[in-house]
């Protein structure tokens, strides 16, 4: 198979950033890259051109009713409370409200707050809340998937049931720093579990047959899943 330079190097990486992402990233959302850049855990934040291509996912679908889950200092909830119409709305879980506070101030001041219900809570519980509502069944056009990767496949089960026919899923980290293509023993020790439970939930993806994917090598990569039935 021929390598055609894709995430060839950090070269390529910062040009893609500064060339095509950077320039049509709006200012909330720098603003909130910037206040995320002196927390310890920045890596945590979505990665823009991940945020570029969901943007894109948002704005085809018309996507209005949404849901997060991992929201750490909120790149990714204001990005999507900035794409979807002013009626829409984004159920946003995470287990830890601090960060979101790190990034709220940037959210109240752009005016997008009224489209955000958050939710502090493990995600499966908050989940499993959701899906005990009818209402609720098949009705999410988007979900944002980006907590726990030991979860992803219980978050998985319950999210294919939550988002609509023909509604999208997207899952981020799935290429997991690059270690999924990496013999373990050469993977550092602190991502061997997220491999583990990464390596995993890719397989099961891509043989079920609830979704089509299609594995973007955008950020740490996503995989973008439409519910099929
Ligand atoms: C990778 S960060 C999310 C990044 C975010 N999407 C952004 O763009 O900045 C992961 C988040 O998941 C949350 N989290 C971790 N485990 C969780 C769990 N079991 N239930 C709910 N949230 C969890 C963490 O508190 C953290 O804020």
């Amino acid at each position: 198979m021929e390598n055609k330079g894709l995430l060839q190097s950090d070269e390529l990486y910062k040009y893609i950033l500064e060339t095509n992402v950077y320039p049509q990233e709006p200012e909330p959302l720098k603003e909130i890259r910037a206040l995320t850049a002196s927390h310890q855990l920045f890596f945590m934040g979505t990665s823009p051109d991940a945020g570029q291509m969901i943007e894109m996912l948002l704005k085809l679908t018309g996507a209005k009713k949404t849901l997060e889950l991992g929201v750490y200092t909120g790149y990714s909830l204001l990005l999507t409370a900035l794409t979807i119409p002013e009626d829409g709305k984004i159920v946003a879980i995470d287990v830890n409200r601090e960060y979101y506070e790190i990034g709220r101030p940037v959210i109240e001041k752009v005016g997008v707050e009224h489209k955000i219900d958050f939710i502090e809570s493990e995600g499966i519980p908050a989940l499993d809340k959701l899906l005990e509502n009818p209402d609720n069944k098949g009705s999410f056009d988007y979900v944002y998937v980006d907590a726990d990767k030991i979860n992803y496949l219980n978050y998985h089960e319950k999210v294919v049931k939550l988002v609509k026919v023909n509604g999208i899923i997207v899952y981020d980290n799935t290429l997991w720093y690059g270690s999924v293509a990496k013999s373990e023993d050469l993977v550092p020790e602190v991502l061997k579990q997220g491999r583990t439970s990464v390596l995993q939930f890719n397989k099961a993806l891509a043989t079920d047959p609830r979704v089509k994917i299609s594995m973007a090598p955008l950020g740490d990569g996503i995989t973008i899943c439409r519910r099929v039935y």
